[in-house]
């Protein structure tokens, strides 16, 4: 499935109908192949104020073969090779007038920005700032970083990572997230990082060499690339979903060389029977724990709330929630995560911004946020992670079940004007699921082409 517009607006014909009449041509979007280089042209790095993260950021560039080009002046702005990064390291922000700085640099930056280029601001979080002028600076990347990006053209994308004091060995993954076509629908987001104790960097084109990944509602749409990607990245994947998509389930499975499981993770016995099949599965090829779960299952129930029966309401509850708390507890109990695992549960936009006719789903997927963001501490002592993803519009059968003026509008309203591919949310969540990954924890990060719902 992909974005029918965007590959019409992107061929001969739609190119000339969508010129004459003035409608929208969505860029066609850089995304990860393997072998890639982290970004196809130079990049530039400057601060506001006395940053104390541009070395980090240099050595994170040169390491991955980036030529790393001084900052452009506004009188030197259109000469040159276009940037595919500009990244500003905004931690040495004082207060309101260092922002000059930063409207200093990035302007005539943006300017030499080539499509599908990248820019990346990078904070302190303003809840650590020592006085009202500095929490005032910091916020102010906020509106600094969403504003950038909705004014972008060509499929380029802004973002903001917040970098406490002590977590600048957190930052070497999310930066190379952030920059690389991996990152292609995450838009005008603000990520904040934790302190942690890193791995040394893993392989890049096999970050989850050894591992071992659960996937739920693997057989189809977003949980099905999840899958191939994790499988890619180098993962063992236990492909999870309910007997009445075996077929498809063993498709997937087979596939990647994975292995398929068939379960209703609403059963009562679901988190038990999980449980055991790990266990042998352990036994039988002498594997280690599992290191990744991806609570990606999940259905809708869509009606008004006044008109929402109970099995309506339970049904999308007991997927989209309960399942996930209790699927995580029982291989807590159970013992049968590594130490450093990585759990990433599906959440949604509606979560977020809330959606006509669908208080039961988005109540489940707000529920998904609550839930990592308490667990985190708790992940946090053992070196592991949860985290949530929340979809925007995302081409599945899901959005294809969808009134066509619901999906057109849907998909266009956000600042890449087009609908999200279910390898966006899988990239982002393999992503999520790398070692490198150890400073992200408690975080929801939103992969909607920074839709305009919720924002
Ligand atoms: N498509 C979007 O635009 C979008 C947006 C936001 C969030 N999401 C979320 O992303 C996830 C995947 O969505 P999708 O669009 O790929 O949906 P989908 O309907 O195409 O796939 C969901 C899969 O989950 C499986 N599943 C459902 N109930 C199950 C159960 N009880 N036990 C095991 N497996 C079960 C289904 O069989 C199916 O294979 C969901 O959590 C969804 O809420 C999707």
């Amino acid at each position: 499935m992909s974005d029918w517009y965007t590959t019409f607006a992107n061929s001969g014909f739609g190119t000339t109908i969508t010129r004459q009449l003035g409608l929208p041509r969505p860029a066609v979007l850089r995304r990860y192949e393997p072998g890639q280089p982290l970004l196809p042209g130079p990049a530039v790095v400057g601060s506001a104020g006395e940053g104390r993260l541009r070395n980090t950021v240099t050595a994170v560039l040169r390491d991955a073969g980036v030529t790393v080009q001084s900052p452009v002046t506004a009188d030197g702005g259109t000469d040159g090779e276009k940037l595919a990064a500009v990244i500003l390291d905004a931690t040495g922000l004082t207060g309101p007038g260092d922002l000059a700085g930063a409207h200093g640099f990035l302007a005539p930056a943006i300017k030499r920005l080539r499509p599908s280029g990248r820019v990346l601001i990078l904070a302190e979080p303003p809840s650590d700032a020592g006085s009202p002028a500095q929490a005032a600076a910091r916020q102010a990347v906020d509106g600094l970083v969403r504003s950038v990006a909705k004014e972008l053209l060509d499929g380029s994308t802004a973002n903001a990572v917040y970098v406490p004091e002590g977590a600048e060995d957190s930052l070497a993954g999310p930066l190379r997230f952030f920059l690389s076509g991996r990152s292609a629908y995450v838009d005008g987001q603000l990520l904040t990082l934790s302190p942690a104790d890193v791995p040394t960097r893993e392989d890049d084109e096999k970050p989850l060499a050894g591992k071992v990944a659960v996937v739920t509602g693997a057989a189809r749409g977003i949980g099905a690339s999840i899958a191939q990607v994790m499988a890619r990245d180098g993962a063992h994947v236990v492909a999870v979903d309910i007997p009445a998509a075996g077929d498809l389930l063993a498709e997937v499975a087979n596939g990647i060389g994975g292995t398929a499981f068939q379960l209703d993770i609403t059963a009562d016995d679901a988190p038990q029977r999980l449980v055991e099949h790990l266990r042998e599965r352990r036994a039988a090829d002498g594997r280690q724990g599992v290191d990744v779960v991806v609570h990606n299952a999940g259905i809708t129930r869509d009606k008004l709330l006044v008109n929402m029966d109970a099995v309506r309401w339970n049904s999308v509850m007991a997927v989209n929630l309960q399942a996930q708390l209790d699927i995580t507890q029982a291989l807590l109990d159970a013992d049968v995560l590594e130490d450093d695992a990585r759990i990433v549960c599906v959440s949604s936009q509606s979560g977020i911004a809330g959606n006509r006719g669908q208080t039961n789903y988005a109540a489940s997927k707000a529920g998904v946020i609550g839930m990592v963001r308490a667990w985190a501490p708790r992940f946090a002592e053992r070196g592991a992670t949860i985290n949530a993803v929340a979809p925007g519009f995302i081409v599945t059968e899901m959005t294809a079940r969808m009134p066509v003026g619901t999906r057109e509008i849907g998909s266009r309203i956000n600042s890449l004007q087009q609908g999200g591919l279910p390898v966006d949310v899988a990239e982002t969540i393999a992503w999520l699921s790398q070692p490198g990954s150890a400073g992200v924890n408690g975080q929801t990060v939103r992969v909607c082409g920074q839709s305009m719902l919720g924002a």
